[in-house]
């Protein structure tokens, strides 16, 4: 027989050989071993782990990967609130800053820590006992979502800390998508044809933000931890440079960039250099974070509302160029709306050439005054999609031309209306060529019906060849359609098709979202779907109907309504049915209503929850049988009280209907969900 003793002992052994060959990977960029090597550690702990599961621990370096997808994220409250930095954008305000400090400390000098404030976003990491257990997005400081499970897939996270680190910690740090993994992510989002991310701190926060870990596992996220939030039995060393140096022995990853400065010019030099090499830096940052080195001092300046008087962003100046602006083209979106972009004389802006640049609306473009012909400011914020700032008037000759958006449609030439209070223009034509080739990007989209290997540049040839005139026919593509299609390869050809057939099954909520009704956005089709159960009953759904909804108001009734009246649209609903797509909720999601946990219960929500939108409260209540209504009589079982609460509460409590904080509520609706 094996000896499980031992057994249990090489599995020990060979995760801490594991952790060591991380930590010098990951945080300190420098292996000892091949990857091969590595990837016989990780195969051997992996098969003694599957072969003995009982000594499978949360900190094994193989539980980074692949937990199940989560529903939602819990909220987490942070212990000690995660505050924002006011900005510098000039020596003269970072002097301002150092004075202010210098005075409230009665004219003694302090040292000062530099740190490049890099552009992603910040988490909270708590250990105890050893472990790492949360790890949480800051939210709006005071509360964030628990996203443990997709941090752990970041190697350079310790999943466990050394036994002489503190029993209960938190440090804070920043997550963020170095360069070229953003370069690389968006080419090859930009080869499936997917919607390319803004910027790196869109990516990273995308990418950790997703709901099913092994998603996050596949990007190559990166952090620097940047201070200590709270600690519990342990004192801790006084100065914050000391503070990152024991945190690095502890096995975080500390930026290599910090510096010690003595004195208000060091920083300024330290700034000065930075700006010199940042672009050159394999990460993304906008500034320079300056902090008092004692934290004692730290604590004696403390905090305003939401900022701190012992730091200060010292930004780093945007990076600009001018150029002229030849053209103003427009795009036709899905829903009809009009996006102009400027055609621009391209133009190098820190090392990048810009050629296109992001104008929003004509409202936008008239605000700034901006002119076909004029020479204009062009600013690149990191990897952002770049803007104009401004046009530049000094260099204005008299012949450039005021922007006005059509009247008729570039695409289809049918009439454009600009609705009531809104800012984007429309197409009118609900059969505009451009409309319905937005519709099938959107249907395929993630969060949509989640076609993947089906993107941008692929609907696009599908729809020019006319093999996808709408949503619908994307189901009927035979083998042969695709191969025909320029540069596609046999094994992606089957792909597609394999992805497409997949896609039949996607929940109802899915479908409702992807077939782009004009203000049905991913919320609002949960909640439909969990009120009508399946395509046809939405589509019969009148306005009353619909207005019974608590969070449905006329706008999005109308657009419902009008949406499924479309002779066009009912046939492509007949198309997908026919070609086997399920437009119905699933059997298993079908559990009988008087049986669900809160069958019977009446609620009434009044006020703003932090934790929810309002469609979500309603889609929850549903989907536990509870019924979701707007108005409290002696029939409502509970009100839910949020933030504000409106002439409801002094309803319920008149009528004595019981209330329930959002802390209840929550807990109600946690008794009632099963954690599988
Ligand atoms: S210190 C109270 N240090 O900047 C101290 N923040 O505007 C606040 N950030 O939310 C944080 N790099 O996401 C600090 N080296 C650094 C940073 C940094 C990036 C971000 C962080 C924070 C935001 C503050």
């Amino acid at each position: 027989m094996e000896d499980v003793g031992k057994v249990k002992q090489r599995i020990e052994e060979l995760r801490e050989i594991v952790n060591h060959h991380n930590y010098c990977y990951y945080a300190l960029d420098s292996p000892e071993i091949s990857d091969a090597e590595y990837d016989g550690l990780m195969r051997d702990l992996r098969q003694l782990e599957a072969d003995h599961p009982e000594f499978i621990t949360p900190d094994s370096p193989t539980q980074r990967v692949g937990a199940p997808p989560v529903e939602a994220f819990a909220a987490v409250e942070h212990p000690e609130p995660l505050l924002s930095l006011a900005n510098a954008f000039s020596y003269e305000e970072l002097a301002a800053w150092h004075k202010r400090a210098t005075n409230l400390l009665g004219e003694r000098g302090f040292d000062l820590v530099c740190e490049p404030k890099v552009d992603g976003l910040a988490v909270a990491l708590t250990y105890v006992d050893g472990l790492l257990v949360t790890g949480a997005t800051r939210g709006d400081g005071y509360r964030g979502e628990n996203i443990t499970q997709n941090l752990k897939t970041i190697r350079s996270i310790p999943l466990s800390v050394p036994k002489e680190a503190p029993p209960r910690f938190e440090v804070r740090g920043e997550v963020f998508l170095p360069k070229a993994g953003f370069r690389k992510l968006n080419e090859e989002r930009a080869k499936e044809g997917l919607a390319l991310f803004a910027n790196p701190r869109n990516a990273a926060a995308g990418s950790v933000r997703q709901l099913d870990s092994s998603i996050s596992a596949k990007r190559p996220l990166d952090i620097f931890i940047y201070g200590l939030g709270w600690v519990e039995g342990k004192t801790v060393p006084d100065t914050h440079w000391e503070i990152m140096l024991w945190l690095k022995s502890l096995g975080f990853k500390i930026n290599p960039s910090i510096t010690l400065c003595h004195a208000i010019d060091e920083a300024e030099e330290c700034h000065q250099r930075w700006v010199e090499s940042r672009e050159d830096w394999p990460y993304e940052a906008d500034g320079m974070v300056v902090k008092t080195n004692s934290i004692a001092l730290q604590q004696e300046l403390g905090n305003m509302a939401h900022e701190p008087r012992w730091a200060i962003a010292y930004k780093f100046p945007a990076i600009q160029g001018t150029t002229r602006l030849l053209d103003i083209g427009i795009n036709v979106g899905r829903t009809g709306s009009l996006n102009p972009y400027a055609v621009l004389e391209p133009v190098r802006v820190g090392g990048v050439v810009i050629g296109r640049a992001a104008l929003h609306n004509e409202e936008d473009i008239h605000r700034k005054d901006i002119r076909i012909g004029d020479v204009v400011v062009v600013q690149r914020a990191g990897e952002v999609i770049p803007e104009i700032v401004s046009p530049v008037l000094g260099r204005r000759t008299g012949e450039e031309k005021v922007f006005y958006m059509p009247s008729r449609c570039p695409v289809c030439g049918s009439e454009i209306i600009k609705p009531e209070g809104e800012t984007m223009h429309r197409c009118t034509n609900a059969a505009c060529p451009s409309q319905a080739l937005e519709r099938i990007k959107h249907f395929v989209s993630r969060g949509a019906m989640d076609i993947d290997g089906v993107g941008e540049k692929l609907c696009q040839a599908l729809f020019e060849a006319g093999l996808a005139r709408d949503v619908a026919d994307l189901y009927y593509l035979s083998r042969e359609q695709v191969l025909g299609l320029e540069k596609m390869a046999d094994k992606s050809a089957y792909n597609v098709l394999d992805a497409i057939e997949k896609s039949k099954n996607r929940p109802l909520a899915r479908v409702i979202f992807a077939l782009g009704i004009l203000h049905v956005g991913e919320e609002y089709a949960e909640l439909l779907a969990g009120n009508f159960s399946s395509i046809d009953n939405l589509a019969k759904a009148n306005q009353e109907e619909l207005l019974s909804l608590p969070s449905i108001g006329p706008k999005i009734a109308d657009s419902i309504v009008a949406f499924f009246r479309q002779e066009g649209n009912k046939r492509i609903i007949g198309k997908l049915r026919k070609a086997g797509v399920r437009l119905e909720r699933e059997k298993a999601e079908e559990v009988k209503p008087e049986e669900l946990p809160l069958a019977g219960l009446e609620f009434v929500l009044t006020g703003k929850l932090e934790s929810f939108t309002r469609p979500e409260v309603e889609a929850r209540v549903k989907a536990l049988g509870g019924k979701a209504s707007s108005d409290v009589t002696r029939k409502t079982s509970y009100v839910v009280v949020g933030a504000d609460p409106g002439s409801k509460l002094a309803k319920a409590q008149k009528l004595g209907v019981k209330t329930l904080n959002e802390k209840e509520f929550l807990q109600l609706l946690d008794q009632n969900t099963s954690p599988f």
